[in-house]
């Protein structure tokens, strides 16, 4: 399929998943699933980037994810920290400001510091934003948003009366930042477990039977075509 000649939507947020079963599918640990993603991600990021995505929100780790086997969370958490070390290399020279959406602070000190290394060293770039959902949960984020608010009222700097969606959104990890147009599924599952439950209210979700190490280029060419086949009416006729 050719790329698109229709600009791709502002906001993509793409849920990475089925690197387990992909792993199975090739007789090799999970682990192995989990790099072969990891992988994939590098290159399915640059594409976006590339053809002219303003934000890419992608989903590495979720609050739930801690509940797996304690090898399969110490080798992602070894993948992060190799793939935070490698971006703070390569994708420096892509223009890409990178930032992380979810509660780092669960992270190891060593792993926090690399955080803080690239959110830094890429801010001053002025191409797409890249969030990386990092122990990041919908439910998590709009508790610490509601807390964030109760703190400002304590502190006489906001009133309830005076809340709107607008200015609750300001609570959230993506303050600021549009919301997601597409939202892409991979893996064959279709539900949103837990991914940007506030800002997906008017989403299109595209799920693919593809597990994500296998998504290649041409599958986000496909999916911003789907996109644009959609009619959006955000409630209106
Ligand atoms: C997604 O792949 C990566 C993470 C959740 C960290 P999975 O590990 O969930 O792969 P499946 O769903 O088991 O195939
Ligand atoms: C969602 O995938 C989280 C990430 C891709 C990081 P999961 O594999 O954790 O979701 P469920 O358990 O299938 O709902
Ligand atoms: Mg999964």
């Amino acid at each position: 399929m050719p790329a698109n000649t229709l600009p791709p939507p502002a906001h993509i947020g793409v849920i990475m998943d089925g690197n387990g079963r992909w792993a199975k599918k090739h007789f090799q640990p999970r682990s192995m699933g989990h790099r072969a993603g990891a992988r994939n991600f590098r290159t399915i990021t640059r594409y976006a980037s590339r053809i002219g995505v303003k934000y890419l929100t992608v989903y590495a780790f979720s609050t739930e994810n801690w509940a797996r086997p304690a090898e399969e969370v110490g080798a992602l958490m070894g993948l992060f920290k190799d793939y935070l070390q490698e971006a703070l290399r390569d994708f420096m020279d892509e223009n890409i400001r990178v930032r992380f959406i979810g509660d780092t602070s669960a992270f190891a000190p060593e792993l926090q510091a690399l955080i803080r290394e690239v959110e830094e060293a890429s801010a001053p770039k002025t191409g797409m934003v890249l969030n990386l959902a990092m122990n990041y949960g919908g439910r998590a984020e709009l508790v610490r948003g509601a807390r964030l608010f109760a703190q400002a009222v304590e502190r006489g700097e906001a009133s309830p009366q005076d809340l709107t969606e607008e200015g609750f959104a300001r609570y959230l990890y993506t303050g600021g930042q549009p919301d997601p147009d597409l939202i892409i599924r991979p893996s064959g599952e279709q539900r949103v477990s837990n991914f940007l439950l506030w800002q997906c209210a008017y989403a299109e979700f595209v799920y693919f039977d593809i597990l994500w190490p296998d998504f290649k280029t041409q599958d986000l060419d496909r999916a911003i075509a789907i996109y644009h086949s959609r009619q959006r009416r955000f409630g209106g006729v």
